[in-house]
């Protein structure tokens, strides 16, 4: 029998973890503020930042939304951004990802504070994920680390793959796996667009994470036997639904899971947990800024 992971019990227990955290923080003085900025008319960018926004409400971490026109030049954005860092009621800082193609996404990375970049995408931040000293571990790759902790998926000496290289999910996955201690030591391959005969490195893997934004090209012929499959993948498909799209994942689930002994779903997979992360590494800034100490999930 294939387990089936249930993310939204893994994301729910983190985030009464982080709920107790927050409440110790405000107890202290301080609460603590994520603020969401959003340059973009895209209405996927637009739900997943109502969603961070709605838990961190549910979380008791004060949440400050920002749109700005994406029209507006780069200037709007980094005005934006320096008041927020400014700004000591706001602990954590998030931009949207895509920005507008006139603006330099390495620009708006470097601008916000390394102290508040909760998305762990500033390069000091990336730096010091690389050399094992980790501040704020991009959300995604973190939750996956979580889910596998929480499936007792043994990381160490294990053949991870991961299919795809993202500056926000393929890249940190790979350097987080490979790293010393708790969910690391494992042997970890990274295969791209570029990679000659995907197929036969993932039959490889222990550990399967598809991160590569291409609807279901996962199957079964590609996944070893008994091999633990995490799919990052959130891709809308057209469909004949009431929205007119679907949500499908990099991994075609029924066909994956003839191979797989544990699987994710999408939706319902991974997903919860990149919130649930998000909202750790905020009550972690929150901590680290105020000097109020907490006991993370
Ligand atoms: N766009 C898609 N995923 C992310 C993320 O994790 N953080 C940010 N800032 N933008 C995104």
């Amino acid at each position: 029998m294939t387990t089936v992971i249930d993310g939204n019990e893994t994301a729910e227990r983190i985030e009464a973890g982080v709920s107790t955290c927050a409440t110790t923080l405000r107890e202290a003085g301080v609460t603590p503020g994520l603020a969401t900025v959003l340059m973009s008319d895209d209405g996927a960018s637009e739900t997943y930042v109502s969603m961070k926004q709605q838990t961190c409400e549910e979380l008791g971490i004060r949440g400050y939304h920002h749109e700005i026109d994406p029209e507006e030049p780069a200037s709007a954005l980094f005005d934006r951004i320096d008041e927020l860092n400014a700004d000591p009621s706001i602990h954590g800082i998030l931009v949207q990802m895509p920005v507008p193609d006139h603006i330099d996404k390495a620009d708006v990375l470097k601008r916000i504070d390394p102290m508040k970049d909760v998305d762990g995408f500033h390069p000091e931040n990336v730096g010091r994920l690389v050399a094992g000293n980790a501040r704020f571990k991009p959300c995604t790759p973190h939750g996956v680390q979580k889910l596998l902790a929480a499936y007792d998926v043994e990381t160490e000496g294990a053949e991870a793959v991961v299919v795809g290289r993202s500056d926000i999910v393929g890249k940190p996955m790979a350097n987080l796996l490979v790293q010393y201690g708790e969910g690391g030591n494992a042997t970890t391959t990274v295969c791209h667009s570029r990679t000659d005969d995907l197929a036969a490195h993932t039959r490889e893997a222990d550990i399967l994470v598809a991160a590569a934004g291409v609807p279901e090209m996962i199957d079964a012929s590609m996944v070893g036997e008994g091999a633990t499959v995490i799919d990052v993948g959130i891709n809308r498909v057209d469909a004949d639904t009431e929205k007119g799209y679907e949500l499908v994942g990099d991994v075609d689930f029924e066909s994956a899971k003839q191979n797989a002994d544990i699987i994710t779903p999408v939706p319902g997979g991974v997903g919860p947990l990149t919130i649930a992360m998000l909202m750790y590494n905020t009550v972690k800034a929150a901590s680290l800024q105020s000097g109020v100490p907490v006991d993370l999930p």
